[in-house]
C-alpha cells in the first residue's frame, strides 16, 4: 500500500452530510486502523468562523453516544478529533483556499518532509451549485505538490436536475479534473448486498442459465421509507423521489442486476457494461408510470402549496436486448409508507406442464433484502412435511444476522471513502454512466416539472397509491397469498 502524508479535506464541514455521514465514516476507518495518525490530517473547511475545538465539539456527538461509551472509546474519539483542523473561508475566493493549502503543506512537511508524497482528497459535502467554483479553487490553489502523489475530488448527488444541467456540471468539472480524479459517490454502491450482486451473479453456476427472459418473469427494485421529508422539504421539493432515489440509487442496483458479465473486475470494465445496459433501456411509457404524493406533504412550510412533486413513484423500465426483452423491471420508491426496507425481487415464470397446478402455492421468487436485516432468500414450493402429499411455500434462507453472527457490516460511506483513498473507482459512477441515466428519466421529469403529469395522493403510512399495485399486476407480478417471510431468530 501507498504511504506518505494523506490530507483529507471535508468541504462543508459543518453541514448535515459531513456531520452525519462523512466524519463518522472517517472515524470508523480510523478506529479500524485504516487511517494512521502518522500520515493523516483531516481538514474541515466551511464559511463559518469557528475554532478547531468548536468544530471538534460539534462533531463529537455524532461519533459516539457519550453516555454509552466506555472510557477507552472516548479516548479513541479524542485522538481522532485531534487529527482534525479547521480552516474557514468562502467557496469562491482564493484567500481561503490559499490558507488551506498552507495548512496542508504544513502537515505534509511535518509528516513526510517537504519532498514526501503528497496525497490530497477533497470531499465536497456541499450543494452542487458550488461544485464548479470549489473545483476551480482546488485546481488553482490546492493541488498536490509531489510527483507520484495525487489530488482527488469526491462529489455527491444531486449531479444536476436533468440531462442538460448534469452534462453542464460534468463539463465544468471535467475541464478541471481528469475522470480518474473524480469520484461520484452513490452510497447504494457501498451497501453490502449491492456489492454482493456481481459475486452472486457471476460466481455461481446456478444462476447463469436462469438469469434471462426465458426464466424470469419480472424484477422489482423497491425502496420504502416509513418517514416523510421531515426537515428536508425545501431540498426535496426541488428534486422529488425520482431524482432523490430512483435515477441514482435504484438505477445503479438495476445495472448490477441487468448488465452483462464484465471482461474483468477492473473499474472501467464494470462501468462499460453498466453504460451498455442503460443505453438499452427503451423510452418510459406514461401508462407504465404511477406517481404519488402523500397527504400532508404540502403542510411543510418549505413546500409550496401547489407542489406537484412526487414523493412516490413506480416506473417500469424495459430493456431492448437479447437477455431481457419482454421482462418488466419495476423500480419503485416512496416516502411516508408503511415500512422501511429496500429489496430486489426476482420472480420466475410458472413451471410448464405443472402437475401440482391445483395446489401450487406461488412462483419461485428470489429476494435480496438490502436493508434492514440483510438477507437473500429463495421462495420454493416444497412438500408439506407430514403424511399428506400437499405442497407449501417455503424458502432457502441466507440471513446475514444469523449466518454471519458477530460480523459487523460496514457502513456504505466507510468503504466508499476507503476506495477513494485506495484509488479504486469500481463502485463510483462514471461520467457517461451518469449521462445515460439522465437520458432515461429526463423526458418524464420534464413532464412532471411542467405539471403535465400529476401524482395521485396517498395516505401517509400506507402502501402508497393503489394504482401502483394495479401497475404491478398489469406487469404480470403474481402475489403469493398468505406467505410472509420472517427472518430466522438467533436462538
Ligand atoms: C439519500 C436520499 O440519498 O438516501 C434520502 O437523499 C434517503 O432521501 C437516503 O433517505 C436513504 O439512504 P439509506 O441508506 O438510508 O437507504
Amino acid at each position: 500500500p501507498e504511504t506518505g502524508s494523506l490530507s483529507i479535506v471535508v468541504l462543508g464541514a459543518s453541514g448535515d452530510l459531513a456531520k452525519k455521514k462523512t466524519f463518522p465514516a472517517l472515524f470508523n476507518l480510523y478506529r479500524q486502523g485504516f487511517l494512521s495518525a502518522d500520515e493523516v490530517c483531516i481538514f474541515g473547511y466551511a464559511r463559518t468562523v469557528i475554532s478547531d475545538d468548536e468544530l471538534r465539539d460539534r462533531l463529537s456527538g455524532y461519533l459516539v453516544r457519550e453516555k454509552d461509551a466506555s472510557s477507552e472509546e472516548l479516548e479513541v474519539v479524542a485522538k481522532f478529533l485531534h487529527l482534525i483542523k479547521y480552516v474557514s473561508g468562502p467557496y469562491d475566493s482564493e484567500d481561503g483556499f490559499r490558507q488551506l493549502d498552507k495548512e496542508i503543506l504544513k502537515h505534509e512537511s511535518l509528516k513526510t518532509g517537504a519532498e514526501g508524497l503528497s496525497r490530497r482528497l477533497f470531499y465536497l459535502a456541499l450543494p452542487p451549485s458550488v461544485y464548479p467554483s470549489v473545483c476551480k479553487m482546488i485546481k488553482t490553489c490546492c493541488m498536490n505538490k509531489s510527483d507520484g502523489g495525487w489530488t482527488r475530488v469526491v462529489v455527491e448527488k444531486p449531479f444536476g436536475k436533468d440531462l442538460e444541467s448534469a452534462e453542464q456540471l460534468s463539463t465544468q468539472i471535467g475541464a478541471l479534473f481528469e475522470e480518474p480524479q473524480i469520484y461520484r459517490i452513490d452510497h447504494y454502491l457501498g451497501k453490502e448486498l449491492v456489492q454482493n450482486m456481481l459475486v452472486l451473479r457471476f460466481a455461481n453456476r446456478l444462476f447463469l442459465p436462469l438469469w434471462n427472459r426465458d426464466n424470469i418473469a419480472s424484477v422489482q427494485i423497491v425502496f420504502r421509507e416509513d418517514f416523510g421529508t421531515e426537515g428536508r422539504g425545501g431540498y426535496f421539493d426541488q428534486y422529488g423521489i425520482i431524482r432523490d432515489i430512483i435515477q441514482n440509487h435504484l438505477l445503479q442496483v438495476f445495472c448490477l442486476i441487468a448488465m452483462e458479465k464484465p471482461v474483468s473486475l477492473k473499474a472501467d470494465h464494470i462501468r462499460d457494461e453498466k453504460v451498455k445496459v442503460l443505453q438499452s433501456v427503451v423510452p418510459i411509457k406514461d401508462e407504465e408510470v404511477v406517481l404519488g404524493q402523500y397527504d400532508g406533504y404540502r403542510n411543510d412550510p418549505t413546500v409550496p402549496n401547489n407542489s406537484n412533486t412526487p414523493t412516490f413513484a413506480s416506473v417500469i423500465l424495459r430493456i431492448d436486448n437479447e437477455r431481457w426483452e419482454g421482462v418488466p423491471f419495476i423500480v419503485k420508491a416512496g416516502k411516508a409508507l408503511n415500512s422501511r426496507k429496500a429489496e430486489i425481487r426476482i420472480q420466475f415464470k410458472d413451471v410448464p406442464g405443472d402437475i401440482f397446478k391445483c395446489q401450487k402455492q406461488g412462483r419461485n421468487e428470489f429476494v435480496i433484502r438490502l436493508q434492514p436485516e440483510e438477507a437473500m432468500y429463495m421462495k420454493l414450493t416444497v412438500k408439506q412435511p407430514g403424511l399428506d402429499m400437499s405442497t407449501v411455500q417455503s424458502e432457502l434462507d441466507l440471513s446475514y444476522r444469523q449466518r454471519y453472527q458477530g460480523v459487523k457490516i460496514p457502513e456504505a460511506y466507510e468503504r466508499l471513502i476507503l476506495d477513494t483513498i485506495r484509488g479504486d473507482q469500481q463502485h463510483f459512477v462514471r461520467r457517461d454512466e451518469l449521462k445515460a441515466s439522465w437520458e432515461i428519466f429526463t423526458p418524464l421529469l420534464h413532464r412532471i416539472d411542467n405539471g403535465e403529469f400529476k401524482p395521485f395522493s396517498y395516505q401517509a403510512g400506507s402502501r402508497g397509491p393503489a394504482e401502483a399495485d394495479k401497475l404491478l399486476e398489469k406487469a404480470g407480478y403474481v402475489q403469493t397469498p398468505d406467505y410472509v417471510w420472517s427472518p430466522p431468530s438467533l436462538e
